[in-house]
């Protein structure tokens, strides 16, 4: 099965994207995260998009979509992705690859949140710098290391909230087209994003089992 989660910069699409790969044994794929490795690896393409991606503005159709089908090749079961497609052309990229694989995307969640909550979210996450774990400093169980594998956190510099507010700009801009895009489709879901993260997963479970 594959799935899109979309949603504003913030919105929990990481978050929920851990939980359902526990669950289903889909593959988790965030090109935010795929990037973020080639900027700390240093490459090329690193180098090349370090700047684009630190002011919190998307990187070029093209490119991402090169990145996201070498990440995907390998993948049969099916696969979460979180972040991809942001544009309607990488929604037709992404269509275009599946059906050429005998696929399809079988199901498209919006987690929808408003744009205080998301930039509260942001400013107050951090990220284990070892393992990805993304943690919030508002929450109860936050200690300020990773509980999984005790890595130091660290912010986002696209956190910092003059970016954050450009990215959520950059969504409104770029990427609500496709909510209109997916909206009409019967597959097409959307879940509230402002309950706590069991809540909001046991609605997505919930709203995939009616798709399924
Ligand atoms: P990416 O890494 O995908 O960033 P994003 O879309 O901006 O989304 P985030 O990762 O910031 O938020 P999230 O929705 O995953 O929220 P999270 O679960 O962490 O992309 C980064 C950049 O890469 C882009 O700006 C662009 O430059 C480039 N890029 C990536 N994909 C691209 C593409 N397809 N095309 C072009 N460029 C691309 O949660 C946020 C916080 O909230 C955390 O602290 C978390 O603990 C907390 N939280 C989560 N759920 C809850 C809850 N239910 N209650 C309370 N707190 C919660
Ligand atoms: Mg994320």
């Amino acid at each position: 099965m594959n799935i899109v989660l979309l949603g504003f910069p913030g919105a929990g699409k990481g978050t929920q994207a851990v939980k359902l790969e526990e669950k289903y044994g889909f593959k988790h794929i965030s090109t935010g995260d795929l990037i973020r490795a080639e900027i700390l690896s240093g490459t090329p393409l690193g180098k090349q998009v370090s700047a684009l991606i630190e002011q919190g503005n998307l990187v070029p159709d093209s490119l991402i979509t090169d990145i996201l089908i070498n990440a995907i090749k390998e993948e049969k079961k099916g696969v979460i992705f979180d972040g991809y497609p942001r544009t309607i052309s990488q929604a037709e990229a992404l269509n275009k690859y599946l059906a050429q694989h005998g696929q399809q995307t079988d199901a498209i969640v919006l987690i929808q949140l408003t744009e205080e909550e998301v930039l509260r979210r942001l400013t107050s996450r951090r990220i284990c710098k070892s393992c990805g774990a993304i943690y919030n400093i508002y929450s109860k169980d936050y200690t300020g290391v990773c509980t999984k594998c005790g890595g130091e956190l660290y912010t986002r510099p696209d956190d910092e909230i003059h970016s954050a507010q450009h990215r959520l700009e950059v969504f409104k801009k770029e990427t609500e087209p496709l909510l209109s895009y997916y909206g009409s489709k019967e597959n097409y879901v959307t879940v509230d994003g402002s309950k706590t993260e069991e809540e909001v997963f046991s609605s997505i479970t919930a709203a995939l089992g009616l798709i399924k």
